[in-house]
C-alpha cells in the first residue's frame, strides 16, 4: 500500500472504520441524475434516522447544505460528478463541484463516476485522474464509482477492469457492483478498498446475503443506497447491513435485526 499523509488517512478513517478496516456508507446522491427518487422524496426525513446507524454519508451538496443538520457528527463523502439527467446519455459527467467547495463543507471524501465502456469514457477516467491530481494536494480521498453502462454484463470481467482502471488511474477507493461469480478476483485484481453499491431494491434477505458474500469475498463495506432507503423499515435495514458488515453476522442473525425492528420488537 503506498504510504498516505496524516490528512489522506485520517479523512479515510473517518469512514473505513480503524478497528475493523471496513464501512457502512449510506448512499442518498440519487437525486443527482434522477431527481426525487422513491424513498428519497423527503431527503431530510428519510435520511436523519438512519445517520446514527452509517459509517458515512454519500450525498451531493445541494442535499447536504439543505436537508441535514450542520450539527452532525456523521462523516460527509460528497458526490462531486453529474451533468446529464436520467433521460440522457448518463456516461457524459463532469466534476460539478470543487475540491474547495469539498473542504467548505468539510467532507471527508470526495466521490464521481467512471463509465468503463460508455461513450464518454475517456472524459469520465480524465476527469477520474484530474480530480485526484486535486484532491492529493488537500489529502482528500476520491472514491470512483464504476458506473455500468446500458449494454454491459456486470460480470467479474468487467467489474474487474472498471475497478482496475479506476485504482490505476489514482482513486483511493472504488465503489461497484457485486457479482455472485469470480468477486474474490475483482477484489485480488484491485489494489485499493472496494466497497458495493446495493443496486435496483431487492427482497431485503437477499439484500442482506449479497453484503455478506461480498464482505467474505474481500469486500470492504458497502456504500448501500435503494436496499435501505426503499426498504418497508429502512432503519431495520440499516442496522442489519451494520451488523454484517462491522459485527461479522450471518444472515440469519442480521435478517432477525431487521425483522424485529419492523415488527417494533428493537428499538
Ligand atoms: C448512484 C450512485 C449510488 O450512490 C450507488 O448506486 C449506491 O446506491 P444503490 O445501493 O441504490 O445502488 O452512485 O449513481
Amino acid at each position: 500500500m503506498v504510504k498516505m499523509d496524516f490528512g489522506m488517512k485520517n479523512r479515510l478513517s473517518k469512514t473505513l472504520n480503524p478497528k475493523t478496516g471496513r464501512t457502512v456508507m449510506l448512499a442518498v446522491d440519487h437525486g443527482y441524475f434522477q431527481g426525487p427518487t422513491t424513498g428519497l422524496k423527503k431527503p431530510k426525513e428519510s435520511i436523519e434516522p438512519l445517520i446514527p446507524y452509517a459509517d458515512s454519508l454519500f450525498i451531493t451538496r445541494g442535499i447536504l447544505r439543505n436537508c441535514i443538520d450542520p450539527n452532525t457528527n456523521i462523516p460527509i463523502f460528497l458526490r462531486v460528478s453529474g451533468g446529464p439527467s436520467v433521460l440522457k446519455e448518463l456516461s457524459n459527467e463532469e466534476i460539478t463541484t470543487s475540491i474547495k467547495e469539498a473542504l467548505r463543507l468539510n467532507a471527508v471524501g470526495v466521490g464521481m463516476s467512471i463509465f468503463v465502456g460508455g461513450e464518454h469514457e475517456t472524459k469520465s477516467i480524465s476527469n477520474l485522474g484530474k480530480l485526484v491530481n486535486e484532491a492529493e494536494e488537500y489529502g482528500m480521498p476520491v472514491l470512483a464509482i464504476t458506473a455500468v453502462g446500458k449494454d454491459m454484463d456486470r460480470d467479474a470481467r468487467y467489474i474487474g477492469l472498471a475497478c482496475r482502471i479506476a485504482a490505476e488511474i489514482g482513486a483511493h477507493m472504488v465503489k461497484t457492483y457485486y457479482c455472485e461469480e469470480d468477486f474474490e478476483k475483482v477484489v485480488e485484481g484491485c489494489p485499493v478498498p472496494i466497497v458495493i453499491a446495493g443496486g435496483k431494491k431487492i427482497p431485503e434477505k437477499d439484500a442482506l446475503q449479497m453484503a455478506h458474500d461480498a464482505i467474505s469475498k474481500g469486500a470492504k463495506g458497502v456504500d448501500m443506497g435503494r436496499n435501505i432507503f426503499q426498504s418497508d423499515s429502512p432503519v431495520g435495514m440499516i442496522k442489519a447491513v451494520r451488523a454484517i458488515v462491522q459485527e461479522n453476522k450471518t444472515v440469519e442473525e442480521a435478517y432477525g435485526i431487521y425483522e424485529s425492528v419492523k415488527n417494533g420488537r428493537y428499538s
